[in-house]
C-alpha cells in the first residue's frame, strides 16, 4: 500500500471508530496506527492472493473491535458487490460493529453476525464464503478449526501469525488438514507483519469443529512458537 493511501486511511472516520473500540477495550493497547496498519496489510495479502476482488464474500471470526474487518471493508470501496461477515461472540462488540458499520456508512458491505463460529457454522449449513480471515483469535489449529468448515471449496485463509510462529509438519498435521479440507500455502511476510495463507481444497469432515472442550483439550496438531 502506497503511503499515501495509507494517510487516507488514516485520516478517515474509521480511525475514530477504532479509537473508540480501543477505549472500550476491543482493541489491543497501543497506536491506533499500527493496529491500523497490521489491517491493511492483511489486505495487501488479499492482493497477493490472485482473487477477483468483486466476487469477495469473505467471513472474519472473532472480529472484536473491527480488525481487519471493518479496515476491509472500507478498502474494498471499489467493488460494490464484496461483502464481509463479521463473526463475533460478544454481544457487545457485536452490537459496536453493526453501529460502526452504520455509522461508516458500509452496512451494504458488512454482515454482523452475533454468536460463535461454531453457531454460525451450524445456522449455516451452505456456506458460500470464498475467502476467510482471522487476527489475533486463537492459536493456528483453533483457529483454522473453526474457520475452515465456514468455507466453500477453493477458498483462501488469511490468519495473522507472529514471526517466530513454525508449524510441526508431522502425519498429525498431514492429517489435520485432510479432516480440516485445507492445504498449506505459505506464511507471508509483509512489512513485518506475517500472515498464515491456506487453501481450502476439499470439503472438510462434517465433524468440524468439535465441541469447545474438545478443541481446547487436543488440538488438532501442533504449532510452536519458538523462542530465540
Ligand atoms: C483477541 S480478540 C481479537 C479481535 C480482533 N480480531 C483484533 O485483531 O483486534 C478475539 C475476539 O474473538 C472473539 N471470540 C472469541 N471466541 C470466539 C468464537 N468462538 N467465535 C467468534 N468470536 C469469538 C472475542 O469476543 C474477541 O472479540
Amino acid at each position: 500500500m502506497e503511503e499515501s493511501d495509507f494517510r487516507k486511511l488514516a485520516e478517515s472516520p474509521l480511525t475514530d471508530v477504532l479509537k473508540r473500540a480501543q477505549l472500550e477495550g476491543y482493541v489491543g493497547k497501543g497506536d491506533i496506527l499500527n493496529h491500523l496498519k497490521s489491517s491493511a496489510l492483511f489486505f495487501e495479502c488479499i492482493l497477493r492472493q490472485s482473487l477477483t476482488l468483486s466476487n469477495l464474500d469473505i467471513v472474519d471470526i472473532g472480529s472484536g473491535g473491527g480488525l481487519p474487518g471493518l479496515v476491509i471493508a472500507l478498502l474494498l470501496e471499489d467493488y460494490p458487490r464484496a461483502s464481509i461477515t463479521l463473526v463475533e461472540a460478544s454481544k457487545k462488540r457485536a452490537d459496536f460493529l453493526e453501529d460502526a458499520a452504520t455509522y461508516l456508512k458500509l452496512n451494504d458491505r458488512i454482515k454482523v453476525f452475533w454468536g460463535s463460529a461454531a453457531t454460525y457454522k451450524k445456522r449455516n449449513q451452505n456456506v458460500t464464503h470464498n475467502l476467510g480471515t482471522a487476527r489475533l483469535f486463537a492459536g493456528l489449529p483453533v483457529t483454522l478449526e473453526y474457520l475452515a468448515p465456514i468455507l466453500s471449496v477453493s477458498s483462501k485463509l488469511i490468519i495473522s501469525a507472529h514471526s517466530l510462529d513454525s508449524i510441526k509438519t508431522d502425519n498429525r498435521f498431514i492429517e489435520a488438514c485432510n479432516l480440516l479440507g485445507i492445504q498449506y500455502v505459505s506464511k507471508e511476510e509483509l512489512d513485518d507483519h506475517w500472515f498464515w495463507i491456506f487453501q481450502k481444497v476439499q470439503n472438510n469432515d462434517s465433524r468440524f469443529p468439535r465441541d469447545k472442550e474438545a478443541i481446547k483439550l487436543s488440538p488438532l496438531f501442533e504449532a510452536n512458537r519458538d523462542c530465540e
